[in-house]
C-alpha cells in the first residue's frame, strides 16, 4: 500500500534555482568535483535553469579567466566529456569574486553583486554557499557571511552553508566548528558534506536492505559472522598532498567520516520514515553503541597503524610514506589503519565489524563484505574439500559498482563436489548508463533542501569521540602501540592480519 507521507517527502525534494558561492575556488576541490559536477548535472539536464555559480578566492582574476581554467580541467575530468557548445552555456552563469577570506569588506561587495546578478541575469535569490576552503579558514568565512548579513535570505528565499571535510580535526574543534556554524546558520541549513553518502552505491544500501525482504531477516548476529569494510587506495602523497595528510592520517582522514558512516548504513536499524532526521537518528545510534577503544592495551589489541616503506606501484617504483614530499621524515602517522569494532547493540552483539583503509595499496577499491555464517557441518563434511565457506554478500562500493553474492554449489558431474559460485549484479550493465559523481547528487540535494545524505552534528561528534581516544592512545600515552610496516604495492601489514586470525578470519581479498 502507498504511504502518502512518503508521496510527500518525494515530491518535495526538487532542485530550486539558487546563487552557488564557491569559497576556494581556485583549489583542487574545485576544479576537480564541482565545476565537472555542476557542468554534468547541466548536461543531464538535472540543473535547474536559473543556477549561477560565483567562485570566491584571493587570487585577482578576472571571469573570463576564471571560466578558460575551469574549462581546461573540465576537459580532463568530465564524467560525460566536454561539449564546447554545452560549456559556452554553461560559464555564462559563472563569475569570480576576488577577495580575502579575512576581508568582511569583500562579503559585502559579494552581498551586493549577487542582488546585481539576481537583477541582470534573472536569478532568483537563493543562496547556496559552499566552503571548500582550506580548513583554517572556514570560521573567518562563516562570520564574514554574517557580518555582511549573507546568513539570512530575503522573504520567500533560503540561504545554505555546506561544510566540506575535515570538519574538526577533533571532538573539541568539532564543537567548536559546529558552535560557529549554529550561530551564523540553523542546522536546517547547514550540510555537512560527506561524499561517500553521496555514492551510488553507498545510496543502495538502504534500498538493499528495507526494499528487499531476503536480507532483512538475516542482518543480525544469528546469521552473520562478520562484516568487512575496506577501502583502498593505491594513491600516495601526491601533487603536494602530504602537507595535510601529515597532520591528519587515515584514521582521521577516512575513517572517522566516510568508513563509519558506510558501517552506519550497513549496522543501522530500519528509520521510521525516509525524512533525514529519521535516516539520521537511526545512524547516530550506531556510532554510539561503538565500543570504546579507551586504553591503550585495547587500541593495541583492536587498532592496527601502519607506514608504507618503498616498492611497486602498477609496476613503477614508489618512495616509502617518510620519504613523501612534505612528510616528516620521522613522521608517526599512519598511512594505513584497521580496526576491529564491535557495535554493542542486540542486533550485533558479538559481530566483528572489521574496517581498514590503506594508501598504497595495489587497486583502487571500496567494498562491505558481509560474511555469513556457515551451515552446520553435518551434511557435507565427509565430502572431499568439505563445505567451501559461507555465503558472502558483497557491496561494492567502488569501481564497478555492485553486488555479488558468493554461493555453494554442486560441481557438474556424477560425484558430489561442491564449489562456490557469484551471483553478480552490475550496476554498468544492468542499468546500461554510468552512476553520477556523488557530488551531483550531493549539490542537487542541497538545492532541494534534502540534508539525508549530508552529516548531522552529532552524528559528527560522536564519531570524533570514538576516534580521539584511539588518537590519544597513539600520541599521548606513555607507552603508544606500535607502527606497523607494509611494503607500498602490498595489502597492509601482517600484524592486520594477526588481528583478524585471532578470530580465525582473514581479510577478503579483492
Ligand atoms: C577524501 C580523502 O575524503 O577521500 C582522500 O581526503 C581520499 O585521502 C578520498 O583519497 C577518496 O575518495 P574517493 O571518492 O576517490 O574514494
Amino acid at each position: 500500500m502507498n504511504n502518502p507521507f512518503q508521496e510527500e517527502l518525494v515530491a518535495r525534494s526538487s532542485a530550486e534555482p539558487c546563487s552557488v558561492v564557491i569559497f576556494g575556488a581556485t583549489g583542487d576541490l574545485t576544479h576537480r568535483k564541482l565545476i565537472p559536477a555542476l557542468y554534468n548535472l547541466e548536461i543531464d539536464g538535472e540543473l535547474p535553469p536559473g543556477v549561477k555559480i560565483i567562485g570566491f578566492a584571493r587570487r585577482e582574476k578576472s571571469d573570463e579567466v576564471f571560466r578558460e581554467g575551469l574549462e581546461e580541467l573540465n576537459k580532463d575530468v568530465s564524467r560525460s566529456g566536454h561539449d564546447p557548445e554545452v560549456w559556452a552555456d554553461f560559464e555564462k552563469e559563472v563569475y569570480y569574486h576576488q577577495s580575502e577570506f579575512q576581508d568582511v569588506d569583500g562579503y559585502k561587495r559579494l552581498a551586493e553583486r549577487l542582488d546585481e546578478i539576481d537583477r541582470e541575469r534573472g536569478g532568483k535569490g537563493n543562496r547556496l554557499f559552499y566552503i571548500a576552503s582550506a580548513p583554517e579558514f572556514f570560521d573567518d568565512i562563516l562570520l564574514n557571511l554574517k557580518e555582511a548579513g549573507l546568513n539570512q535570505a530575503s522573504e520567500g528565499f533560503w540561504s545554505r552553508v555546506i561544510v566540506e571535510k575535515p570538519f574538526g580535526t577533533d571532538l573539541p574543534s568539532a564543537q567548536h566548528l559546529n558552535k560557529v556554524v549554529s550561530g551564523t546558520f540553523e542546522e536546517k541549513d547547514t550540510y555537512r558534506i560527506d561524499h561517500y553518502l553521496g555514492k551510488e552505491t553507498a545510496q543502495n544500501i538502504m534500498v538493499l536492505r528495507f526494499a528487499n525482504a531476503i536480507f532483512e531477516p538475516l542482518w543480525n548476529k544469528q546469521s552473520i559472522e562478520q562484516i568487512q569494510i575496506t577501502c583502498a587506495e593505491p594513491l600516495g602523497m601526491e601533487g603536494g598532498r602530504g602537507g595535510y595528510y601529515d597532520k591528519s592520517g587515515a584514521l582521521r582522514d577516512m575513517v572517522q567520516n566516510h568508513l563509519l558512516q558506510l558501517l552506519s548504513l550497513v549496522a543501522m536499524e530500519p528509520p521510521t520514515d525516509l525524512s533525514a532526521d529519521g535516516v539520521r537518528d537511526e545512524k547516530v545510534k550506531v556510532i554510539r553503541s561503538l565500543r570504546q577503544w579507551n586504553t591503550p592495551e585495547l587500541v593495541a589489541e583492536n587498532v592496527v597503524r601502519a607506514q608504507y616503506t618503498a616498492g611497486h606501484i602498477n609496476g613503477k617504483q614508489v618512495v616509502g610514506y617518510r620519504e613523501e614530499d612534505r612528510v616528516n621524515p620521522e613522521s608517526q602517522t599512519e598511512s594505513y589503519v584497521s580496526l576491529r569494532c564491535f557495535v554493542d547493540t542486540w542486533r550485533w552483539s558479538g559481530v566483528p565489524f572489521y574496517v581498514r583503509m590503506g594508501k598504497r595499496l595495489p587497486k583502487k577499491a571500496t567494498e562491505i563484505s558481509i560474511h555469513f555464517k556457515e551451515t552446520p557441518s553435518v551434511l557435507f563434511n565427509a565430502l572431499p574439500g568439505g563445505v567451501p565457506g559461507g555465503n558472502v554478500l558483497v557491496l561494492r562500493i567502488q569501481p564497478d559498482e555492485g553486488i555479488s553474492l558468493r554461493m555453494n554449489s554442486k560441481l557438474p558431474g556424477t560425484s558430489l563436489r561442491m564449489e562456490p559460485v557469484k551471483m553478480d549484479f552490475r550496476y554498468a550493465t544492468s542499468f546500461g548508463k554510468s552512476s553520477p559523481e556523488a557530488y551531483e547528487r550531493l549539490l542537487l540535494d542541497a538545492m532541494a533542501g534534502d540534508a539525508t545524505l549530508f552529516a548531522r552534528r552529532d552524528e559528527v561528534e560522536e564519531a570524533w569521540k570514538f576516534i580521539d581516544q584511539i588518537e590519544k592512545a597513539w600520541h599521548q600515552s606513555s607507552d603508544p602501540p606500535a607502527m606497523a610496516e607494509y611494503v607500498a604495492g602490498s595489502w597492509g601489514p601482517v600484524e592486520s592480519d594477526e588481528m583478524l586470525a585471532t578470530e580465525e578470519n582473514l581479510w577478503r581479498r579483492l
